[in-house]
Parts: C-alpha cells; structure tokens; sequence
C-alpha cells in the first residue's frame, strides 16, 4: 500500500498549492483595488458644460507651477482648442466625452489617453521641451475624426 500513501501526500501538497495560490490572487486583487488607474471619476455626459470643472474648460493654475488641463472632448473638437502651457510645470490633465469614445494623443510625448463619454480620464505631466504639440483623436469616431486636432505652446 506504499502507493497509496504516496497519492496522499501528492494530493495534499496539490491541494497547498492551490491554497497558496488562490491566497495570492485573492490578497494581490483587493490590495490592489481591482480599479484601473483612471476611469475613477465618472460624469454624466449630457451635463459635461454645466459640470465644474469643465463648465469652464481651460489652464487653471493650481500652485507653484502646477496646473490643471481641463478637456471638454466632442465631435469633432478639443475644447479649448489652442492652450498655452509654462515650460517644465507640473499638468494634470482631465479629458472627459460629450458624445462617443475619442482619443487624446500627443505625438512626440508618451501622452496616449482614451476619452469616455461618463468618466474622467486623467493623467499629470510636464513638458520639459518648449515649442509647439498637437494633440491627436486617434480613436475613429465618424466623418470629422480626421480634423480633431488642437494646439498646446509650451513657452519658457
Ligand atoms: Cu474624435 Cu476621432
């Protein structure tokens, strides 16, 4: 019956295993949050131009060289349109939909953001190069998709 006893201790170290595992995946997801970074905030897309702070889209200086970028993205336009920014200050920038899903690229930075309509997507950055960017829809969202564009200066 050697076996047999050798069964039990492999089924017993199987079933450890999988207890150790499953502890591992279970404590890792909730300690993480299970929330992807962005998407936290949500809107409701029919009151984007009454909801702060997109009721007043634009820079607004938030402390010593650090600013928020507030987006109101629609088809087919970037709200503001042409933006000004300081040279190596601190931007958070939030973008949120009126209509359908838009991108939001920078070329030339490692700025690449989804726009949905509902939530707020955000992310903070600093231009440390002057000179002038363009920010991109790269997500196809009908016959003005091509024409999204808009402007950011950063300016010493
Ligand atoms: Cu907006 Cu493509």
């Amino acid at each position: 019956m050697h076996i047999h006893k050798y069964e039990k201790i492999w089924l017993t170290f199987g079933i450890g295993c999988l207890i150790v595992f499953l502890t591992v995946v279970g404590v890792s997801a909730f300690a993480a949050g299970q929330q992807p970074p962005s998407c936290l905030t949500t809107i409701d897309p029919e009151k984007v131009d009454t909801t702060p702070p997109f009721d007043h889209p634009g820079l607004v200086k938030k402390g010593d060289d650090e600013y928020e970028l507030n987006i109101v993205v629609a088809a087919f336009s970037f709200t503001p349109n042409a933006i000004e920014i300081p040279k190596g200050a601190k931007v958070t920038i939030n973008v949120t939909s009126k209509d359908v899903i838009h991108g939001f690229e920078i070329p030339g930075t490692n700025i690449n953001m989804m726009v949905e309509p509902g939530y707020v997507n955000s992310l903070t950055t600093t231009f440390d190069k002057p000179g002038e960017y363009t920010i991109l829809c790269n997500e196809y969202c009908g016959a003005g998709h091509h024409m999204m564009t808009a402007r950011i200066k950063v300016v010493e």
